[in-house]
């Protein structure tokens, strides 16, 4: 079997193009365009990185950016005070706080303060809470993305084995909670799982976000299954290379011998995250002006 390559990079291209287009229709509508904040909080590299891509993303989707770069030793009250500040801001839909933030800062409790009308992480309690009661809620941007990658490929989830490998508030249990209100039947496996490779077995459809490179090797997969890598690993460089090459949480090249469709890494999970920020961003700001949100978003 060779496995289908699953194309984040064209699918989070269709997304971005889509809410570009009712960004604009939005404006048209509210008077107003749809608005994101991102907060940074220090001068970690890789989080520079995001939030510039997710600035000149923000743009290009017709939507406002408002960027809050704030020094690494920032007061916890300077931070809720920004939060609350954006909360009571009209022309802020979406409110990004990005993490993992500096160890002095309390993430619980800056997350909690975000309103949750303009949480686009969908990590905020009450939004989480909505998710499991099946409530409307907005969602993690990297599992929602991945669960528009399965509805692309599955007519019907309903009954399908899926394992979850990860339990971080952003990827692992709002995945769980996805593929669980699809009705598939949901393994959430993690650090101390004992048997991982028994549970993969088993599994139509495997998540993986847990940053162990190529952790899952292609024969423990069940043949024939789907396979999302939201991993991100960067390895040591080889000799000639400056920089090491970046990797997922699965062993690809062995599981593309075994599986029926699996993402690539990179291009594939990691290529929608920014996509559908924008689509929950457009989704509140919807919401927020009292409008209904568009079919198809
Ligand atoms: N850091 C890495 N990914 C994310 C994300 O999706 N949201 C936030 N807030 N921080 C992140």
């Amino acid at each position: 079997m060779t496995a289908t390559r699953i194309d984040g990079k064209a699918f989070a291209a269709r997304l971005r193009e889509r809410v570009g287009v009712r960004a604009l229709e939005f404006a048209e509508a509210a008077g107003r365009k749809p608005g994101l904040a991102v907060v940074l909080v220090g001068e970690d590299p890789a989080s520079q990185v995001y939030v510039r891509s997710k600035g000149k993303a923000t743009l290009a989707a017709n939507m406002e950016s408002f960027e809050h770069r704030l020094p690494a030793d920032t007061d916890e009250r300077v931070l809720l005070e920004l939060v609350e500040r954006l909360n009571r801001d009209e022309a802020v839909d979406g409110i990004l706080v990005q993490l993992p933030l500096p160890k002095h800062l309390d993430e619980k409790t800056i997350i909690a303060a975000i309103d949750p009308d303009k949480d686009v992480d969908g990590i905020t309690p009450t939004n989480a809470g909505r998710l499991v009661l099946g409530m409307e809620a907005l969602t993690s941007c990297t599992p929602l993305g991945c669960m528009l990658l399965l509805r692309d490929i599955f007519d019907d989830l309903s009954g399908l084995d899926a394992v979850v490998v990860g339990r971080s508030i952003l990827f692992g249990k709002p995945m769980a909670q996805l593929l669980l209100a699809e009705n598939c039947t949901v393994t959430m496996a993690h650090s101390r799982t004992r048997d991982l490779q028994g549970l993969l077995r088993r599994a139509d459809i495997v998540v993986a976000a847990v940053g162990v490179p190529n952790l899952i090797r292609g024969d423990w997969l069940k043949p024939g299954a789907v396979v999302l890598d939201g991993g991100i690993n960067r390895l040591d460089p080889e000799p000639g290379e400056i920089k090491g090459k970046i990797v997922g949480d699965v062993a690809y090249d062995e599981a593309e011998a075994h599986v029926r469709a699996i993402t690539p890494v990179p291009g594939g999970v990691g290529a929608t995250t920014i996509a559908v920020l924008l689509r929950n961003t457009l989704v509140a700001a919807y919401r927020n002006a009292g409008l209904a949100v568009p079919e198809g978003l």
